[in-house]
């Protein structure tokens, strides 16, 4: 793709509460598991639209630090928080997840990254940087693919994916235990929900054809949202899941 990659993610999740298959009530649930003392320290690697932490902020008064590589994200998350009304405070940061140092090791109560595991090449590297960021006894929250059927070569090929990019669910639990961490929660998406996920974006980028069709990019914008609409219906529907998982270091 030439075109700008965050630019194309800005156009094809504008309507987008959360960027992943979770719902919203999904979410709310998990936050509500999540005990957390005032004051307590959070950190979001790739936040999006910064809808997590910004929810964690309304209900506890955290000490947040949110992160994400794309400029256009980061705009929306910080305008975002500035306008609710918020017990705790988030600094915004645009940076590459993957060169963010704590200032100290171990140090947050709190640390989520939904649906970038590839900063840390992984699941299992995201499990474990995370793991050196967060306080014995803290959280750790992801959200992370898995397959559900063998993918069909085709899709992998299509998707530019490889079989070993993803596990099974059971997998996904598995790799956090082998690290030494307690698996708390989990909950998956089902198809309502990726088809929303899905759908939001082809719409969007529809809408966005309409209202400007000046933009040099469009043409591009269309033929990749077409291909990944026919990837999700052709194969993706039926071969990959989506859940959160709720970690807890052990103290
Ligand atoms: C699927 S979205 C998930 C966003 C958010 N966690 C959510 O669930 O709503 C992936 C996010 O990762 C961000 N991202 C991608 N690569 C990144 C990197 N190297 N460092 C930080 N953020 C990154 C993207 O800009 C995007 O906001």
């Amino acid at each position: 793709m030439t075109l700008n990659i965050w630019k194309y993610f800005d156009i094809t999740h504008r309507d987008h509460i959360f960027c992943n298959p979770t719902s919203v009530a999904k979410f709310e649930q998990i936050m509500a598991m999540i005990r957390l003392e005032p004051g307590a320290r959070v950190l979001e690697l790739a936040t999006g639209k910064g809808e997590f932490i910004t929810r964690m902020a309304e209900r506890q008064s955290i000490k947040g630090t949110a992160i994400d590589i794309s400029p256009f994200c980061i705009r929306d998350a910080s305008a975002k928080f500035q306008a609710r009304d918020t017990l705790g405070e988030v600094e915004f940061l645009e940076m590459n997840g993957a060169k963010y140092q704590p200032k100290e090791p171990a140090s947050f109560d709190l640390t989520a990254c939904i649906g970038a595991s590839w900063i840390f090449a992984g699941h299992e590297g995201t499990l474990r940087a995370m793991n050196e960021m967060t306080k014995p006894g803290g959280y750790i929250i992801v959200g992370e693919p898995f397959w559900l059927q063998p993918p069909d070569p085709e899709y992998l090929k299509s998707a530019e994916l490889d079989a070993h990019t993803f596990g099974s669910h059971y997998e996904n639990v598995l790799t956090g235990e082998r690290i030494g961490l307690k698996l708390l929660f989990t909950i998956g998406s089902n198809q309502d929900e990726w088809d929303t996920y899905e759908g939001l974006q082809w719409n969007a980028a529809e809408n966005y054809a309409v209202d400007h069709p000046e933009d040099p990019d469009l043409p591009e914008i269309l033929k990749e949202i077409d291909g990944k609409r026919r990837e999700y219906l052709r194969w993706g529907r039926q071969t990959l899941g989506w859940a959160v998982y709720l970690f807890r270091k052990p103290a």
